[in-house]
């Protein structure tokens, strides 16, 4: 049975499979003489009903769907790595003495971190990853990363995955993986990236997912459950449509705006907007609590950039509202920036999936070799102060 694990480098990139709650998206980036090059993509509709906030309700469909995606973007890659959402993982950072052996650091780290587990730990799928010693005056410690889920939420996942014809697979965290995607591809000739504290938003459909960066180290995450179909919702609530006609007119239609006076909106987008502005709103402000908490704890080092990606940042004026509500620089992300497609899709539709493949890219990453990935690449890390998710969020599971 695949396991939850940090990554290892290997020679090749495998497949990285996004199963989202409404797309599920592939990519897969080798490298080459030439740098990464981007040999497979695509992406397809999630059955619907098949994910309920990021739980997996039917493994077969997910499996068939994706067997679909693999046989349309005619891909013929066999090994695979998928993830879970934040919401489902715990991730911990602990510190302990530097003079215990490999073989006690599992038990010491387990002791330190079982506390914090949602469930029985003969219950979860965990690994862990030594990142290296700290030197703190005299005092020498060893740093750990710890990570785990229920083995429920990895079987499911890896069922399905399996269901498509699979059966080398491995299974990541997001809040890890979108690091990756962001550190080592997005921004990589951006310098800001090594030096600034960025604010990453991930607004997927059922969830948007946010992460601060600090040269490069992740130190925060946090889940909140307003994302792209929220919205929709509001919509198909308010005029009483079904689902896929609440989406068509949230993408013709709506905008997100901080002050209505200032906007020159047709009535019908008006009417769109008063039913979805109060979810941007709540939205806005837990990230804003969030980046409060954040910088208090961190003796005032603010965000000075804000990064956003997933289909749910494609709303009209998405970026602009963050960046008034925020008072913060917003940009918007790029997993395939430096990364040359050589497959045989038109650039264009490769284009329309950009938005969408952050968490994809950064699977498919994780087995690229250190080296390869270029010269300003950094090290994915995370510091002793992480904040992971939270594990409220991860016991839902058992609901
Ligand atoms: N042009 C657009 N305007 C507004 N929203 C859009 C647009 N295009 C896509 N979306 C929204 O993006 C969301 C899908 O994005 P994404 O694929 O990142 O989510 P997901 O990964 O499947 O979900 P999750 O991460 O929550 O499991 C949907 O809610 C969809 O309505
Ligand atoms: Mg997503």
């Amino acid at each position: 049975m695949a396991k939850i694990s940090l990554p290892t480098r290997g020679p090749q990139a495998r497949l990285g499979i996004d199963i989202g709650s409404r797309y599920i998206k592939v990519a897969q980036i080798n490298p080459s003489a030439h740098g990464l090059q981007l040999v497979n993509v695509g992406m397809a509709a999630t059955p619907i009903g098949s994910i309920t906030d990021g739980v997996v309700n039917s493994a077969e469909a997910i499996g068939e769907a994706l067997h679909q995606i693999i046989k349309y973007f005619n891909i013929k890659e066999r090994r695979a790595v998928c993830s879970l959402p934040g919401r489902s993982v715990v991730i911990r950072q602990v510190t302990l003495p530097s003079n215990i052996s490999d073989k006690e650091i599992k038990v010491a780290a387990i002791g330190e971190v079982e506390r914090f587990l949602p469930f029985p730990l003969d219950e979860m799928e965990y690994d862990y990853q030594i990142l290296g010693d700290i030197q703190t005056g005299d005092v020498k410690q060893t740093s750990v990363l710890f990570i785990a889920a229920h083995r429920e939420a990895v079987q499911k996942r890896v069922e399905a995955v399996r269901g498509a014809g699979i059966d080398s697979i491995e299974v990541d965290v997001d809040p890890l993986v979108i690091l990756r995607s962001t550190v080592e591809s997005a921004l990589f000739e951006d310098q800001d990236t090594f030096t600034q504290t960025i604010l990453l938003i991930d607004m997927g459909a059922s969830a948007t997912s946010i992460s601060i960066l600090k040269s490069g180290i992740l130190r925060f995450t946090r889940i909140f459950a307003i994302g792209g179909d929220t919205l929709t919702h509001a919509i198909e609530a308010g005029y009483g449509l079904g689902f896929l006609e609440a989406e068509k007119l949230k993408k013709e239609k709506a905008v997100a705006f901080l002050d209505e006076e200032r906007m020159d909106l047709d009535p019908e987008s008006r009417e769109i907007n008063e039913m979805i502005k109060s979810h941007l709103d709540t939205l806005s402000l837990e990230i804003r609590r969030s980046l409060a908490y954040y910088t208090s704890k961190d003796r005032g080092e603010g965000v000075t950039k804000i990064v956003i990606t997933g289909g749910g940042s494609m709303l009209k004026g998405m970026a602009r509202f963050f960046e008034e509500d925020l008072g913060i620089p917003v940009m918007y992300g790029n997993s395939l920036q430096n990364i040359s497609y050589v497959g045989g899709l038109e650039l264009e539709e490769v284009a329309k999936m950009v938005p969408y493949m952050g968490i994809a890219v950064g699977l498919t990453l994780r087995q690229v070799p250190q080296k390869i990935l270029g010269r300003y690449c950094l090290r994915v890390g995370i510091e002793p102060k992480y904040e992971f998710g939270s594990t409220t969020q991860a016991s839902s599971l058992s609901s």
